[in-house]
């Protein structure tokens, strides 16, 4: 439709020009609107409904919509034909289309620093590029999932020396790993407080740099269980990175030396205080000084700006990317600017190619401010997650006393989870957040307790009706205003995820399942399904059904789960 609208308005204008057909506002404006003639018209100084009038004229929507109206100042308003909008949504159709212009996309999230363990900080990022990879790959992109861990700097040097010394003591070692937070405090607080072992942590982070076999043996060690750790949680969250999606900083290190020479042979460095820089006329501070980006530092050590070109280099050569998406928090929006910037002047990546940050705000309590646990300090994204199951056991438990602990069990899992990762990412990422236990677990309103809590509904109507799909063989015929209004949300479900995937924005996706389920709840107050004469009963058990794979695909898009009873 967009497309035909589009023609209609280029041939009025004698331009290429954009029909912006959106979904109407109310149900009397129609089912979507075009709103183009307006811009159209102040181009061409004439009058708007006059343009409206001509590109209505111009095109065919013959068998799309039946009725065309032009409404206010200019708009275009559509209702679709009901021919058209039961064969877009009949049950041979898939759900989601794949796109004729597949790409390879890398995306990099999660990436948390291995020094210590995840905190909630981490959940941000976690869930919402794994959100993002699960809907490029539904659209048929080839996703490449790098997990940009940080796995190299000073910090490990006062870590291998306290695991060297935990060595002898092997089951004292076990246990403090077994808590990395735990580690870290006991390895600083011997850092801190003892020269000679800070001395050798020194030592320590020489011989690391260096590639000392030994130290490099325990440091790989400490990354093993640092990343089990990480398994875990990404386990117990259903985020689909593995082990072979792991490409830290220190998968760089031998490119650093060969990036810097290579800025250098194309004329980018200049040197400051010692330290090789790029500096760039865009980035200054707020004093009007060029901001450098720093490459290597005076005494030869490289940064984490250094190894953020070198993976660039690396996605675009010789992963071949189209796109590469950085899902990474707002504090460092300069941070990526300016490594997207050098890598476009040093030639890492064309035109054609494209580099995104998709920055997002921060977690914070109800009371506004950071997210902490009471003696301060980031909380563990563990106990989050311990915290969520409980709340939402006792959840299940209230609402179903009478189903046994397992069932219980399973089911907060998959409501306690879910309701965390949708109170994420149902708010539009660039925010702050608040986080706050009782809205998101809550069943009224756009969390993911509703949402699910609406599919298990439907689940249980069809078991109500012993209904058989696999002998229902007509179509969908939306005669009354809450049929159509479901039909027509059930047919935008495709240009959602498409939106999700193009703009990595999942709030999108929640917005719209909201919105099925809003129309769902509509749909079921004011028409009878089981009770309705056979053709109508089999068109709306249709509507049903076609809901609810919506919405468990949709669920499953943002990485979340549902279940058939709740
Ligand atoms: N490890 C970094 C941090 O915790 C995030 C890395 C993001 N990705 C990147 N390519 N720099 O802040």
């Amino acid at each position: 439709m967009d497309e035909r609208i589009g023609r209609g308005m280029s041939k009025v204008s004698g331009a290429p020009a954009l029909a912006v057909v959106t979904r109407s506002s109310r149900p009397e404006f129609g089912d979507f609107q075009a709103n183009g003639a307006m811009a159209l018209a102040k181009k061409l100084k004439r009058s708007p409904r006059e343009i409206a009038a001509q590109v209505i004229d111009s095109i065919d929507l013959n068998g799309i919509a039946d009725k065309i109206e032009i409404a206010g100042p200019g708009f275009i308003n559509i209702w679709l034909s009901e021919a058209f909008l039961s064969s877009s949504i009949c049950a041979n159709n898939p759900l989601i289309e794949k796109t004729p212009q597949a790409q390879t996309v890398v995306v990099d999230y999660s990436s948390p620093n291995l020094a210590k363990e995840m905190h909630v900080g981490h959940l941000r990022s976690t869930v919402i590029g794994d959100c993002v990879t699960r809907v490029l790959s539904q659209l048929g992109h080839t996703v490449i999932r790098q997990n940009h861990v940080g796995d190299w700097g000073t910090q490990f040097g006062m870590l291998l020396t306290h695991m060297d010394e935990l060595k002898d003591r092997k089951s004292a070692q076990k246990e403090e790993l077994a808590d990395l937070e735990f580690f870290y405090r006991a390895a600083k607080k011997r850092f801190d407080s003892d020269p000679e072992f800070a001395d050798r942590a020194r030592a320590n982070v020489v011989a690391l740099q260096s590639g000392n076999v030994d130290v490099l043996h325990t440091w790989q060690q400490f990354i093993d269980i640092s990343l089990s750790h990480c398994e875990a949680l990404y386990e117990r969250l259903d985020i689909q990175l593995t082990r072979a999606d792991v490409r830290g900083e220190s998968a760089y290190n031998d490119d650093l030396k060969s990036v810097v020479e290579d800025l250098d042979s194309k004329g980018l460095l200049s040197e400051s205080n010692g330290a090789r820089c790029v500096f760039l006329d865009e980035f200054k501070n707020k004093d009007g000084e060029p901001l450098p980006v720093i490459v290597q530092k005076s005494d030869g050590g490289y940064l984490y700006a250094t190894t953020d070109l070198s993976a660039v280099r690396h996605r675009f050569n010789k992963l071949r990317a189209d796109r590469a998406l950085y899902i990474v928090g707002a504090p460092q929006i300069l941070h990526f600017q300016q490594i997207f910037a050098v890598a476009r002047l040093a030639g890492y990546v064309t035109q054609n190619q494209e580099l995104t940050h998709h920055s997002f705000g921060s977690m914070l309590a109800k009371d506004g401010k950071p997210f902490s646990t009471r003696k301060g300090g980031a909380e563990k994204l563990a106990n989050l997650l311990d915290e969520a199951e409980e709340r939402a056991f006792e959840l299940v438990s209230s609402k179903s006393p009478e189903m046994n602990t397992a069932a219980k069990k399973s089911i907060a899992r998959v409501v306690g989870f879910g309701a965390v990762k949708y109170a994420d990412l149902s708010k539009n990422r660039t925010n702050d957040y608040i986080f706050d236990w009782d809205q998101m677990l809550s069943f009224d309103g756009n969390t993911a307790p509703y949402l699910q809590y609406a599919y298990s509904r439907i689940k249980s109507l069809f078991k109500r009706g012993e209904v058989d799909f696999s002998k229902i063989d007509s179509g969908i015929s939306a005669q009354s205003a809450q049929e159509h209004q479901l039909a027509v949300c059930l047919l935008v479900f495709q240009e959602t995820v498409e939106s999700v995937g193009r703009e990595a924005l999942p709030h999108l996706l929640c917005n719209y399942l909201y919105e099925l389920a809003s129309n769902y709840m509509r749909f079921y107050e004011h028409c009878p399904v089981l009770s309705a004469e056979e053709d109508l009963r089999n068109s709306r058990l249709l509507l049903c059904k076609r809901t609810a794979d919506t919405l468990k695909l949709g669920l499953s898009l943002l990485g979340i789960g549902t279940v058939e009873r709740m």
